[in-house]
């Protein structure tokens, strides 16, 4: 087994011998990829490559415009572009080195000229053209020159070189003290150049020629002793070479690729187009690879490892077309010495890793911040919601829902945007009333079902029991004549209720402001009667667990299309324990319709809802507010006025003129009666709802029997005019539904609702 010594004691061993061995290869493959088989390769010290050729005439050029004359009675023997005798200096890739030629006008003391050339180079109708490295240059001190060129391009430029004193010029500096420049374009192919002495200033003592040539600039230096050296002329030709550019004849790459003698037909040789403007095309060897691309096997792989493009850790391979650079073991990188290199590991900073890990990171918290700011934002309508439904009482509703599971599954809980839906986002014209508690909305959920949305004031916890309680209340209650609850919301900043849509206003409203009505009959009147009481009669004892209303009045009496009465508004109702006949608790209600004994005691019993229903009775019958704004204090409460008249027989006077007209004279006495009972200060004195009920029932029936004939007219009658009388309440009506319709009570009316804290004794 070798050790690493060894090795390296073998590898110094061969070491002088490797570099020996590869220049030898590389001389005999250059040989054979210079020049045609059997062609001349040297013209005195220029390398002459295919497709040039030396010899006129011979097929060792791509064409006679590429002959190479060598004249060899010259030594070393020079080279010359045969068809034009142009000495060459150079042959590139893509351009040509010739000597040049330099005009020149010499002058006298006087400015006249006394000697001057012609010299010229014309390539019209060649494969060579100037090429843009050369400049125009223009040497002396009273001169202006210019160039026109017709041959390949037109073309017309020209400078002036004005010096008044040697001390002037600048070494170097070509920019009009004693010497001017000009760029010429590509593509040109002949020049004039004319000298014309400006004879603005006297410099015959020290410069005594102008001097005009196109060359590459790279190859002058322009020198102050210039302008006084009779030899300049001379030397420029022999140093300062014109730059030309050639091309394969003047098709293009294309159509020379379609014509019989394409050039760029080797391996790894590709056609480029020229770009003198002229046509014609050169060859070229792919990237990767050096040679003669116009001949067979011209093109050979560069091998770039020799110019040791890796790291000095790492190891270059070169490849065909290219290399790889790697980098030894310990050591990490792109192994390629100007970019990355190699780096030993341990040593490293971690520059990538920094870099990485912090743009990641950036990445990552632009991400975070951004989902966070959804979520967050998200979460707190989440959070509201959340907020809104406990605050609502969501948890007790949730609770009392278990609790009462059968009654209580009818009862939906509506969502936000369901109902902001149905009210077209609460919109003015959805509005059906609005009242102390709120504001009522005509809704419609997406099956088109029409509801009443009740958006309540912004509420205190003592309300969001009140709300709770109609929940639950409204929702064990199944009666044609009690309000239907659908659901509610408890998502919004304020609860919401959606309850079944009543579509004819509140009984306060047809008995004050639209009383007038044909289908307001006495029937009428008492039809409906009956159907509150009988509701209220099934509140207080049929329902599951007995409810008082605690605020029974008109404005809480709705009537639907049919002018069916339906019981609304179960906000202060109380459930009551089968066990127990009263409850103590704040006195609430609505002034004119409150029970006075209740509003005493605090004590609340059924009888309290009899009271007030006997003021609703008093209403039907008299037309009258429950309280009025007269000033005679025996009129202001209906309570007591209606119990008054009845005392001093003047029944009859108080009674709406309609009601007397169609009722008969022993209902109205009846009715008078029932509602004197129903007044009473003490409760236990009133009848209950039942026998209210039962006793307007018998009324009713009463009223078709022994005047049946006459009834039976009535009713047929009225029945007409309500089925006309309907459309024109909805006509006249419908527009103006914020004015009466659901209001609990009207402003004019006095009628507030009152919470009186009773203070009980000990
Ligand atoms: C040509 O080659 C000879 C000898 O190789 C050398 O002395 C001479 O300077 C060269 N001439 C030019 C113009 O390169
Ligand atoms: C070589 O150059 C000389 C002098 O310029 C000239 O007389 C002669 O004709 C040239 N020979 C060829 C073959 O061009
Ligand atoms: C220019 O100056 C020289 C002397 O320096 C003089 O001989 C000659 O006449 C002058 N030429 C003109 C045109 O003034
Ligand atoms: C240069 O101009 C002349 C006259 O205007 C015209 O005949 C000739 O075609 C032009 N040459 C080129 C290459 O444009
Ligand atoms: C170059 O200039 C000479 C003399 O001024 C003139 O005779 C000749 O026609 C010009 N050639 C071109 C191509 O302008
Ligand atoms: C310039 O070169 C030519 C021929 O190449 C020669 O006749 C002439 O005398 C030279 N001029 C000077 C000033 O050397
Ligand atoms: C080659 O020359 C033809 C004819 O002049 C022209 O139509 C075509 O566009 C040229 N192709 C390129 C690549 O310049």
């Amino acid at each position: 087994m070798f050790s690493n010594s060894s090795f390296l004691y073998i590898f110094l061993l061969f070491l002088p011998f490797i570099p020996l061995a590869k220049q030898d290869t590389n001389l005999i493959a250059q040989a054979k990829t210079i020049t045609k088989p059997n062609c001349q390769s040297k013209c005195g010290n220029l390398t002459v490559p295919y497709p040039f050729g030396i010899g006129i005439g011979t097929s060792c050029s791509i064409s006679p415009w590429f002959d190479v004359n060598c004249n060899t009675s010259f030594n070393p023997p020079k080279p010359f572009i045969s068809t034009r005798n142009f000495e060459i200096l150079e042959i590139n890739d893509n351009t040509l080195l010739i000597k040049n030629f330099v005009r020149a006008a010499c002058y006298d003391t006087s400015g006249n000229i006394i000697r001057e050339n012609t010299a010229s180079i014309n390539l019209a109708a060649t494969p060579y053209s100037f090429s843009d490295i050369n400049r125009y240059t223009v040497v002396g001190c009273d001169d202006f020159a210019w160039i026109t060129a017709s041959e390949g391009r037109n073309f017309s430029s020209g400078c002036v070189a004005l010096c008044s004193r040697t001390e002037d010029l600048i070494e170097g500096e070509c920019s009009g003290i004693g010497c001017c420049q000009t760029v010429i374009p590509r593509g040109l192919q002949e020049f004039n150049a004319t000298i014309v002495n400006l004879k603005a200033v006297n410099v015959s003592s020290f410069s005594l020629c102008g001097y005009a040539f196109v060359g590459d600039p790279e190859r002058f230096r322009f020198s102050a002793g210039d302008l006084s050296d009779p030899g300049f002329q001379n030397r420029t030709i022999d140093n300062v070479p014109v730059v030309l550019d050639w091309a394969i004849g003047t098709p293009n790459c294309s159509e020379a690729r379609n014509s019989g003698d394409f050039a760029c037909v080797h391996e790894n040789s590709v056609c480029v187009d020229s770009e003198t403007g002229l046509g014609g095309y050169r060859c070229s060897c792919t990237e990767g690879y050096q040679g003669n691309p116009y001949l067979d096997s011209g093109c050979t792989d560069i091998n770039e490892c020799e110019s040791h493009p890796c790291d000095e850790n790492g190891i270059c391979t070169n490849t065909l077309g290219g290399f790889h650079c790697a980098c030894k073991k310990g050591y990490v990188g792109n192994g390629i010495k100007d970019e990355r290199g190699c780096t030993a590991v341990n040593s490293q900073f971690p520059v990538i890793k920094f870099s990485l890990g912090i743009s990641f990171g950036f990445l990552a918290v632009i991400i975070a911040v951004t989902v966070m700011y959804f979520s967050i934002k998200k979460r707190k309508i989440m959070q509201l919601r959340e907020k809104f439904f406990q605050q609502n009482g969501g948890a007790l509703l949730k609770q009392q829902i278990s609790s009462n599971e059968t009654n209580m599954k009818s009862t939906k809980i509506f969502s936000a945007v369901e109902l902001e839906k149905a009210t077209n986002n609460y919109a003015e014209d959805r509005i059906l009333g609005r009242g102390s508690y709120g504001t009522v909305y005509k809704g419609i959920l997406h099956d088109q079902q029409v509801v009443a949305i009740k958006k309540s004031r912004v509420m205190d916890q003592s309300q969001i029991e009140q709300f709770i309680n109609e929940v639950v209340i409204l929702a064990q209650v199944n009666h044609r004549n009690v309000v239907k609850i659908l659901g509610c919301c408890l998502e919004t900043e304020v609860p919401m209720l959606v309850y079944e849509y009543v579509s004819n206003g509140t009984l306060y409203h047809h008995i004050h402001n639209n009383g007038g009505m044909p289908w307001f009959s006495w029937d009428s009147r008492l039809r409906i009667a009956t159907e509150a009481a009988g509701a209220l009669a099934y509140l207080h004892s049929a329902a599951a667990m007995p409810v008082i209303h605690r605020d029974v009045k008109s404005p809480n009496i709705l009537l639907d299309e049919y002018y069916t009465a339906k019981i609304s508004d179960f906000g202060a109702s109380r459930l009551v324990p089968v066990d127990q006949t009263q409850i103590s608790t704040l006195v609430q209600g609505t002034l004119g319709y409150l029970d006075p004994e209740y509003f005493n005691t605090g004590q609340l019993t059924d009888k309290s809802d009899v009271y007030s229903f006997g003021v609703v009775l008093a209403e039907l019958m008299t037309g009258r507010k429950p309280l009025s704004k007269t000033t005679a204090e025996d009129e202001k409460s209906l309570a007591t006025f209606f119990v008054v008249s009845i005392k001093e027989n003047r029944l009859f006077q108080i009674v709406d003129p309609r009601v007397l007209r169609e009722g008969s004279l022993g209902q109205i006495r009846s009715i008078g009666e029932l509602v004197k009972r129903c007044l009473k200060l003490h409760g236990e004195e009133r009848p209950t709802m039942k026998e209210v009920t039962m006793e307007l029932e018998g009324l009713r029936k009463f009223s078709k029997h022994p005047w049946s004939e006459q009834d039976q007219v009535q009713e047929e009658e009225i029945g007409l005019m309500s089925e006309q009388t309907s459309d024109l309440y909805n006509v006249s009506i419908s527009p103006d539904l914020s004015t009466g319709k659901y209001t609990e009570q009207q402003q004019s009316s006095g009628a507030t609702p009152l919470i009186y804290p009773v203070h009980r004794p000990r």
